[in-house]
């Protein structure tokens, strides 16, 4: 997560850093992040704008298929991409190079005719620059050149979100009836006590003229009520993409956005707008789940503590440690040897030590 918000998420940041330099990651698997939501409500640019990694999106642009960005925190060293799909697997240095990489490895699986794949591309980002966290890109619930497909879409983005160390983002533009969506039938579907769903609520810009009080109350939980409640959040329109700015200047930009807003203001202090908000609600996810899953961990050093020590039992005292005592160590060995030797070639039989 980028450095603009680290401010307010740094202490639980440093925990998990610090959990993950005595190596907690070999045994505890961080969940990952899914966004679930229609063709073009915005779910790239969430992601994008999480994670700070520019990744293809845009009205025209479709995801055919699962993108898995594996974000890994670099103590120090550069930049570092891995893009893999199908056998095919390459680095690269040069964070521009990830919008084209991706598009290509789309192409290459789903090919350039819409459809959707189920083969996975893997994108993994070393760097200081970002938080630890694995974030999976979904085609929109409705691709609208898609026309055999839906099944086969939904079929996709179950088999991600139902796994429970899935936190499943929801993603609904303000200009639709966010009461019928899809994406929140889907999620609850999976997750019917709303556990691990999270409402991101995207282009509040757009929200249409006298419909702001209905979405102030969607955020405020009023309408349906979510257990991990909703966020909204501004991110970059097409005309930002076009004039290429900076995702740290479309954090600015986000933030005047919701300062300024006659209706949504408010929202900025109860902790339910913005993208510095969302990160760090899922930073304390990520530290929940941390909590949680410490107990397990314990009982496994245990049972794997009471295995080690069991095994050590069934061997004999070792050699020992002085060096002058090695000598009559080795011998009383060979003379134990040659006894059963000899014990053997007198009667037959090797007779047991014990
Ligand atoms: P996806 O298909 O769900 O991944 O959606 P994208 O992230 O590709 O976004 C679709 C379009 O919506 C793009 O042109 C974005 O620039 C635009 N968009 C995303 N967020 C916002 C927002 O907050 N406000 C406005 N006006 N446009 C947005
Ligand atoms: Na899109
Ligand atoms: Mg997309």
């Amino acid at each position: 997560i980028h450095n603009h918000f680290t401010e307010s998420v740094q202490p639980l940041i440093e925990l998990i850093d610090s959990l993950r330099s005595i190596g907690i990651d070999k045994h505890i698997d961080l969940p990952s992040i899914a966004v679930v939501g229609d063709q073009s409500s915005g779910k790239s640019s969430v992601l994008e704008a999480l994670s700070g990694v520019a990744l293809p999106r845009g009205s025209g642009i479709v995801t055919l298929c699962p993108l898995e960005l594996k974000l890994r925190k670099l103590k120090n060293g550069k930049w570092t991409g891995t893009i893999s799909y199908n056998g095919h697997k390459e680095c690269f240095d040069d964070p521009l190079k990830v919008d084209k990489l991706v598009k290509e490895a789309q192409n290459k699986i789903a090919g350039n005719a819409f459809g959707i794949s189920d083969e996975l591309i893997t994108l993994e980002i070393l760097s200081p620059d970002v938080c630890d966290l694995t974030l999976i890109d979904l085609p929109g619930i409705s691709c609208a050149p898609v026309h055999d497909q839906p099944e086969k879409v939904k079929n996709l983005i179950l088999k991600y979100i139902a796994k429970s160390e899935t936190i499943i983002l929801v993603v609904v533009p303000c200009n639709v009836d966010v009461a019928t969506t899809e994406a929140l039938r889907i999620a609850h579907e999976v997750d019917p006590e709303g556990y691990r769903t999270l409402a991101i609520l995207t282009k509040p810009d757009l929200t249409d003229r006298g419909d702001e009080i209905d979405v102030l109350n969607i955020v405020q939980g009023k309408v349906i009520p979510l257990s991990k409640g909703y966020v909204i959040v501004r991110c970059r329109d097409q005309s930002d993409i076009n004039n290429k700015i900076p995702l740290s200047k479309a954090m600015e930009m986000e933030m005047q956005f919701f300062r300024n807003h006659n209706y949504f203001s408010s929202l900025l202090n109860d902790g339910k707008a913005s993208i510095q908000c969302l990160a760090y609600h899922l930073t304390k996810e990520l530290v929940n789940h941390i909590k949680k899953s410490l107990p397990y961990l314990i009982e496994q050093i245990h049972i794997k503590l009471l295995t080690v020590e069991r095994e050590l039992k069934n061997y004999d005292q070792g050699p020992p440690l002085e060096e002058e005592k090695m000598g009559p160590f080795l011998s009383g060995i060979i003379m134990e040897f040659s006894d059963q030797i000899n014990e053997l070639i007198r009667t037959g039989h090797s007779k047991d030590k014990n």
